[in-house]
């Protein structure tokens, strides 16, 4: 049985149509994500004050439909760039451009109320860990990443049911509050909210890291079929066969730089011990 929505606001009809026109007028020719000269240090003020390189200039552009993995050893500067472009962190320099309707819109600079207005909708992040409030099901989480989209609450419904199945979730779960599921079970909604109805642009870090092989295979099937239907995604995956298989450009990073980038049948093989 499908569990009852508590209260949105779901956006009219007119709305969502001129969210669908305005997206089809995006400019094919412009990379939907465009990072220049890219910079983040931290100070560790509880330590010594000591400075941080987290990212060391980084230039990188990022089209419809291509999906891009970002490889490199533990502490390269994966996490901080897919922060620095959600904004979780502001960068130290640099610029961040997403292509939207109404033109480039510069991510570092954006006021905090306007980044509001577009994060999540036009482009989205998904961790390792599922963040929703603690006393929601599953389904209505999913749902309502839907309407936070542009959906109206009975589509969204729908697919969030499509998309939980989709995953695996047994349906005796959807309604049980996701706080108290495991850590696969978790990993699946958030895969599940971050993707339905999915922006222009999405960041994937380490989406399906608790997964066992079966789900795992049925998280990797998802997100592939987001490329083929014009979703860039920045990705970073602990295996090389995901990467392998889902990459159209792999993206190799040290110290905070891109050190490599090519095709995954070039970059992967000498990659061995380096991306793990
Ligand atoms: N909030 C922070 N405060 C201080 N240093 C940080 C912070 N976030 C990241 N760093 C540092 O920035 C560097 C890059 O970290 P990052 O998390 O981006 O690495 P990563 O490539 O994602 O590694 P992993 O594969 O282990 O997840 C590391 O030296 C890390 O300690
Ligand atoms: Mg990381």
């Amino acid at each position: 049985m499908t569990p009852p929505l508590t209260d949105v606001e779901t956006p009219t009809q007119a709305t969502v149509e001129t969210a669908i026109t305005e997206h089809q007028e995006l400019d094919e020719n412009v990379p939907v994500l465009s990072v220049r000269g890219l910079h983040k240090h931290f100070v560790l003020h509880n330590v010594d004050g000591r400075r941080v390189e987290g990212l060391n200039g980084i230039d990188l552009d990022v089209r419809a439909g291509e999906h891009i993995a970002l490889a490199g050893s533990s502490g390269a500067g994966k996490s901080t760039l897919l922060k620095c472009i959600y904004r979780t962190y502001l960068p130290s320099a640099g610029t961040v451009t997403l292509r939207s309707p109404n033109g480039p819109v510069e991510l570092t600079g954006l006021a905090d109320a306007k980044l509001a207005a577009i994060r999540g909708r036009e482009f989205g992040y998904v961790s390792q860990f599922l963040r929703a409030e603690p006393r929601r099901g599953a389904l209505d989480i999913v749902a309502r990443a839907g309407i936070a989209r542009g959906m109206d609450r009975e589509t969204a419904v729908e697919a969030a049911a499509v998309a939980l199945r989709r995953l695996h979730l047994d349906e005796s779960l959807w309604d049980v509050f996701a706080s108290v599921l495991s850590g696969g079970e978790k990993q699946r909604v958030n895969l599940a909210a971050g993707t339905i109805s999915p922006p222009q642009l999405l960041l994937l870090d380490e989406p399906v890291s608790a997964l066992d092989p079966a789900n795992r295979e049925a998280a990797l099937a998802l997100i592939a079929d987001l490329t083929a239907t014009g979703v860039a995604v920045l990705a970073v995956f602990h295996d090389l066969d995901a990467m392998d298989r889902l990459a159209s450009r792999v993206v190799v990073m040290r110290s905070g730089r891109i050190i490599e980038s090519g095709p995954p049948d070039q970059v992967l093989h000498h990659l061995e011990g380096v991306a793990r």
